[in-house]
């Protein structure tokens, strides 16, 4: 009995088939769907939101409230059956999930505030908070469909969401997702536009989606995508439309000879796209834009996503990208065809509430020009509080010059606000003392360009709403700036010895800024200044032993 018989084999054939093709779409390790206030499961495409449950043993709630809402009064929409049920929190609640995979995790809110004959929720006000993170502060949910979606990287055994009603309210959920996503999604740092293109590490900060869009002009709903994400069509956004063309060429997706895989973004996305229409006029050189609104006082991680699907394919392709009116890219070579490629980078958005995105010609290489953007992600970054709620944004004011004197009060009310202060005094006159001394024309131009950086650094410290003030971490960056600025004026005067002090101090308030405000505070801030204070010593003496 060895021989195995035509439909044995057929079987297994088609077993190993199966479980090859399966191993193509992604299963997330932690994986939580919860159709909230329901009774029943509900089916979303290709996923199941579980009955919402009394017993259910992540959840902590003062009382189980579960709300129908009555027919027909929800717009049609994806995932339409998730909104017509609800969970009422009437007192402060949290869920427990216990997670698997260590990492970044999406957390999908999703939010309709419909009016049954007990409730409205409408009047629903409320807060939510995963982890140390404050998502929403006295949130009321817009009145059409809505999913928040927030993105954390959890490194302890559970994750916990909690929901804090505003006093004389109570809060509501009408589905929930918490997911772990693919290690390759979200990297642990970008690249930053302005500033000088630092990098700035995005490790142990939560980011919310503000916009996830395909170009082309096409939507591409979560059934198109392996991680279910919606991505809404550009047409909207474009400042001005006629200097572009919508194309689609998805059958010239090629994945597999690029390092990008669907699930950083799927085939519609890189498919279609919106180019630049240079047929009016092939030599002219002009950007085409897209606006977004956004929450001023925030800084935001953009990726770009690009894939050369133009027909007939041109030689070459070479384009420049803006992100805020900076190069995100100079002259990107994006020649070879089918290749999905994406670009990240982060930027600061101080009193603008609109993100602009640019793509635009170049002559630089003297080929015929054009420029295309597939794709495009905004994620706003959570804050030095731990916040990514408006209410929670470091707006920078634009004069100080008035009643000066009142907003040295409220900054002196605080100890943190006063060493920052202090700190900053000190080491302005350290500069302009040091200035008087040796007063060569080049160091004192220089000089001049970072006490202006400690200035405004002071004069943001002096506003008059806590909220407007900077963070301490954002104090600390703009003197490392400032400082680094002062050491590239002593490198090309000194000897080495002293650039070796400057690299210190550099390295040193870099690590504090990264860490939270609380280690920021007392010790560590003495701990920097001394440092600077010796080194500022130890520039000096070199500066003697070059003289003599
Ligand atoms: C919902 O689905 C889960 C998992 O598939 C199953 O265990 C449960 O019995 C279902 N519940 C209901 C009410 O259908
Ligand atoms: C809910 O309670 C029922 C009955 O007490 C029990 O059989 C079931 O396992 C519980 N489910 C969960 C998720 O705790
Ligand atoms: C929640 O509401 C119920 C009545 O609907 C009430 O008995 C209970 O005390 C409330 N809990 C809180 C914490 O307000
Ligand atoms: C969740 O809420 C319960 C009841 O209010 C509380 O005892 C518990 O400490 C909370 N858990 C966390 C992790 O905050
Ligand atoms: C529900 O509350 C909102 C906000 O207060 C209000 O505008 C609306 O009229 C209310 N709807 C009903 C049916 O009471
Ligand atoms: C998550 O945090 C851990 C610990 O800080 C870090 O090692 C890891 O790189 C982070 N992961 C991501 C995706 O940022
Ligand atoms: C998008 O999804 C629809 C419905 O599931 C399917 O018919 C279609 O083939 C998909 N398109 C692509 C390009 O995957
Ligand atoms: C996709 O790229 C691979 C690797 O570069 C190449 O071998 C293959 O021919 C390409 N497929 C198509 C359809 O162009
Ligand atoms: C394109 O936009 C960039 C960034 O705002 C700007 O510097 C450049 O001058 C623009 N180019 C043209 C041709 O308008
Ligand atoms: C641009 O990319 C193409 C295709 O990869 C390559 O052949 C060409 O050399 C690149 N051009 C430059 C200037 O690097």
């Amino acid at each position: 009995m060895m021989r195995i018989d035509t439909s044995q084999f057929l079987i297994r054939v088609l077993i190993i088939f199966c479980l090859a093709f399966n191993s193509l779409e992604f299963v997330p390790e932690d994986n939580y769907l919860i159709d909230c206030g329901s009774l029943e499961n509900t089916s979303v495409g290709d996923r199941v939101f579980l009955a919402d449950s009394l017993n259910s043993s992540f959840l902590f709630t003062p009382e189980k409230i579960f709300i129908n809402a009555n027919s027909n009064s929800i717009p049609s929409t994806y995932g339409l059956a998730l909104y017509k049920t609800a969970r009422i929190f009437n007192g402060t609640s949290n869920y427990t999930f216990s997670i698997n995979k260590k990492g970044r995790h999406w957390i999908r809110l999703y939010f309709f505030p419909f009016v049954n004959q007990n409730f409205n929720l409408s009047t629903a006000k409320f807060s939510v908070s995963a982890q140390s993170f404050t998502l929403l502060k006295d949130f009321q949910p817009s009145s059409v469909p809505t999913v928040k979606e927030y993105s954390l990287n959890i490194t302890e055994n559970n994750l916990v969401l909690t929901f804090t009603p505003s006093t004389n309210s109570f809060a509501f959920l009408n589905a929930l997702e918490v997911i772990s996503l693919p290690n390759e999604l979200i990297p642990s740092g970008a690249k930053t536009v302005d500033f000088g293109g630092g990098n700035r590490n995005l490790e142990s900060l939560a980011l919310e989606t503000v916009a996830r869009v395909n170009m082309g002009n096409e939507i591409v709903p979560p059934g198109n995508d392996t991680l279910w994400r919606f991505w809404m069509s550009d047409s909207g956004f474009l400042s001005n439309s006629k200097l572009v063309l919508f194309v689609s060429n998805v059958g010239f997706v090629n994945y597999s000879s690029g390092g990008v895989t669907e699930n950083v973004a799927p085939l519609l996305v890189y498919g279609t796209a919106t180019k630049l229409n240079s047929i009016a006029d092939e030599r002219s050189i002009f950007n085409a834009t897209w606006l977004f609104p956004v929450d001023p006082g925030f800084d935001y991680f953009v990726r770009f996503h690009f894939c050369n699907i133009l027909n007939p394919a041109p030689d070459n392709l070479y384009f420049n990208v803006f992100l805020n009116y900076e190069f995100a890219a100079k002259d990107l070579n994006l020649s070879t065809v089918g290749v999905p490629y994406y670009l990240d980078a982060v930027t600061r958005l101080d009193n603008v509430d609109q993100l602009s995105i640019s793509i635009g010609s170049t002559n630089a290489l003297n080929t015929v020009s054009n420029g295309i953007l597939n794709g495009l992600e905004i994620m706003k970054i959570s804050n030095s509080q731990g916040s990514l709620d408006a209410s929670d944004a470091k707006i920078q004011p634009r004069t100080t010059t008035s009643n000066s004197k009142s907003k040295v009060w409220v900054c002196v009310g605080s100890a943190i606000g006063a060493s920052i202060i202090i700190t900053i005094l000190v080491l302005v006159s350290v500069l302009v003392c040091r200035s008087r001394r040796h007063g060569h024309v080049v160091q004192s131009t220089l000089d001049q360009y970072s006490i202006s950086g400690f200035k405004e650094t002071a004069e943001k410290c002096l506003a008059d709403f806590g909220a407007n003030r900077p963070a301490m971490g954002d104090v600390l960056w703009n003197l490392e700036f400032a400082l680094q600025l002062q050491g590239c004026d002593q490198r090309g005067e000194n000897n080495e010895q002293s650039n070796d002090h400057y690299t210190d101090i550099s390295a040193s308030t870099a690590q504090y800024s990264l860490g939270s405000v609380g280690d920021l505070a007392g010790v560590s801030m003495r701990r920097v200044f001394s440092q600077m204070v010796r080194a500022e010593n130890a520039v000096d003496h070199s500066r003697k032993d070059t003289s003599i």
